[in-house]
C-alpha cells in the first residue's frame, strides 16, 4: 500500500474528504502524514481526530525555502511518503522539491487553470466576470499552477453570486475530484506525455 503525505495550511476540508474516500476503500492507499505550515491550522485537529501522524513546521524557523523544503523532503522520506498532495498548501514547492517527487506531486485549484492561477482563484474569476469557472487538479513542477492537468470540472456562475455562494459550490466539487484524482495516482492510472495526462480507467 503506498503512502501519502496531504499538505495543508488552512481549513481542511479537502484533507476530510481524502480521509473519507480512505475510509471508504475508495483510495487504495494510507494517508501517513499531514503536513502544515501553519501550528494552528485547523487541518491539523482534523488529522489528529483520524489518528493521522502531522507535521507542523513553521516555515521562519528556516534560513531560506531550500531550508524549509530540505528538511520536509528529509522528513517524507524517514516516512517512507510516496505521494505529495497539496490540498490547500499556499506554499510553493521548490525545484528540488519538485525533483524528488517528479509527477509525484498533485495540487488542487480552485479555478480553470491556466486561468486564475494563484492564491484567489474564486475571488479572482468572480471579478472577472466569467460565467464558467471550476476546479483543476494538476500536477506540480517547478512553475506555479502551471503542470500538466489531470482533471479538471466546471460550475456555472450565477448572477447573484457572492464569493461565499461560489466558494461553497466550488467546494463541493473539488470534495468529488479530488478524491478521484487521488485514486488514479496511487492507482498508478496517470502517465505524463509532455502537457498531456493519459488516463487509464
Ligand atoms: C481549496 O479551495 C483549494 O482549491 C484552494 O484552497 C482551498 C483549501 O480549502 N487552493 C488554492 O487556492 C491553491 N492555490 P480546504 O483547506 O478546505 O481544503
Amino acid at each position: 500500500m503506498k503512502n501519502c503525505a496531504v499538505f495543508c495550511s488552512g481549513f481542511g476540508s479537502n484533507l476530510q474528504a481524502l480521509i473519507a474516500a480512505v475510509n471508504r476503500g475508495r483510495i487504495p492507499a494510507r494517508i501517513a502524514l499531514v503536513v502544515s505550515d501553519c501550528v494552528d491550522a485547523y487541518a491539523l485537529v482534523r488529522a489528529k481526530k483520524a489518528g493521522i501522524p502531522i507535521l507542523a513546521v513553521d516555515r521562519s524557523e528556516f534560513k531560506t525555502r531550500e531550508d524549509y523544503d530540505a528538511y520536509i523532503i528529509r522528513r517524507l522520506k524517514k516516512q517512507a511518503i510516496d505521494y505529495v498532495i497539496l490540498a490547500g498548501y499556499m506554499r510553493i514547492i521548490g525545484p528540488r522539491f519538485v525533483s524528488c517527487y517528479k509527477n509525484k506531486i498533485v495540487n488542487i485549484h480552485p479555478a480553470l487553470l491556466p486561468s486564475f492561477k494563484g492564491v484567489h482563484g474564486i475571488k479572482d474569476a468572480l471579478a472577472y466576470g466569467v460565467k464558467i469557472t471550476g476546479v483543476t487538479v494538476h500536477f506540480v513542477d517547478a512553475e506555479l499552477d502551471a503542470g500538466p492537468i489531470i482533471l479538471q470540472g466546471a460550475v456555472a456562475v450565477k448572477a447573484d453570486d457572492t464569493e461565499d455562494s461560489l466558494a461553497r459550490r466550488i467546494h463541493r466539487l473539488e470534495h468529488r475530484l479530488y478524491p478521484e484524482a487521488v485514486r488514479l495516482l496511487v492507482q498508478n492510472k496517470l502517465s505524463v506525455k509532455g502537457r498531456n495526462v493519459l488516463i487509464r480507467r
